[in-house]
């Protein structure tokens, strides 16, 4: 996607942070904005920040947890807009540290389900409406340079972060032939509000295995007070739009870590001459199952 001009975006967590950042740079190209964020406040907030430098906006309080909420949404856009989004932006998500050995049910079940089934949520519901439309599209979400590594302290975040890196490599495969490309955000740090993401934990989700209190909310504010310009991120996040980029990592201190964890990784699969035969036939029989498997798939459809 090359013009932004008239595109209908629809930004979670567009509210704050990475996502309002999204909004500016979307909006200054010429997108309609829809900004989407359980903070009913903020949302109004951002619409009125966007709106009064001429951004065209609308505001949704969602929770992007909840399916039948973000169905409802799928159709109040459609309904102020008159189409379906061209342009998704999965951004909202949420963090909180602690022990891995701590880790709770309660803590596993908010941040991934926040994290990866807010994800899950935005693709079930906009990907069938954006084939649908017929127009070439492209959904963007943020995961974490954290979802590319193991972490001891932040462990559902980075097991969903790495989920959401997985999950797009996935979906570009998919979509490609629609026209949609997709891209995904591992961002180092952020200056953003992420610090008081605990204050969103809903009450079912309270049994915390960490400590979470006003003191760990200020050594976190200590990080992301140095952390990229939103703005800056989400001109990043344009230009990979621009060139159909899939990994989008703006972090040159991330190069050398990430090679090494990726190196690692690499170097433990054995040569090709440990097994030759083997890896023949493991590797044919994968593809015929494939080649077989879209057969049926494209029949099927066929005959719908
Ligand atoms: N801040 C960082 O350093 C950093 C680093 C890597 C990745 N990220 C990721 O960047 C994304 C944006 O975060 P940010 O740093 O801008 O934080 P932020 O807190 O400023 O913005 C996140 C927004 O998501 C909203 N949100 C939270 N839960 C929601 C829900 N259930 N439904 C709808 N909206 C919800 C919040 O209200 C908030 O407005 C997140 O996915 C985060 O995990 C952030």
């Amino acid at each position: 996607m090359q013009s932004f001009e008239n595109q209908i975006a629809f930004i979670t967590g567009g509210a704050s942070g990475a996502g309002f950042g999204q909004a500016q740079v979307f909006g200054r190209a010429g997108a309609k904005i829809v900004v989407a964020d359980i903070r009913a406040e903020a949302v109004a907030k951002a619409v009125a920040d966007l709106t009064a430098e001429g951004i065209t906006a609308h505001g949704i309080t969602l929770d992007i947890m909840d399916r039948a909420a973000y169905a409802a949404a799928a159709d109040e856009v459609e309904a102020v807009f008159g189409a379906a989004p061209t342009l998704l932006f999965n951004t909202a998500g949420v963090n909180s540290f602690g022990p891995v050995e701590n880790t709770s049910y309660d803590d596993f079940d908010w941040i991934i389900g926040v994290n990866l089934g807010g994800v899950i949520n935005g693709m079930v519901t906009f990907v069938p409406r954006m084939i649908a439309s017929g127009k070439p599209g492209h959904i963007v979400t943020t995961s974490s340079v954290g979802g590319l590594m193991g972490s001891a302290l932040a462990a559902p975040y980075s097991a969903a972060k790495a989920a959401v890196v997985n999950l797009m490599e996935g979906y570009r495969m998919g979509l490609e032939k629609y026209q949609i490309g997709v891209s995904v955000l591992c961002p180092a740090n952020i200056k953003s509000n992420i610090a008081e993401a605990s204050k969103l934990r809903p009450a079912q989700f309270g049994q915390s295995g960490y400590v979470e209190n006003e003191d760990s909310i200020a050594s976190l504010h200590s990080i992301h007070q140095h952390g990229m310009d939103p703005v800056e991120l989400a001109q990043h996040v344009k230009a990979a739009i621009e060139a159909n980029q899939l990994y989008v990592i703006p972090y040159p201190e991330m190069k050398d870590a990430l090679r090494a964890h990726f190196d690692a990784i690499v170097d433990s699969v054995l040569p090709l001459e440990a097994d030759p035969e083997g890896a023949r036939l493991r590797t044919e029989a994968l593809q015929n199952w494939a080649a077989d498997r879209a057969r049926v798939f494209m029949e099927k459809q066929g005959a719908k």
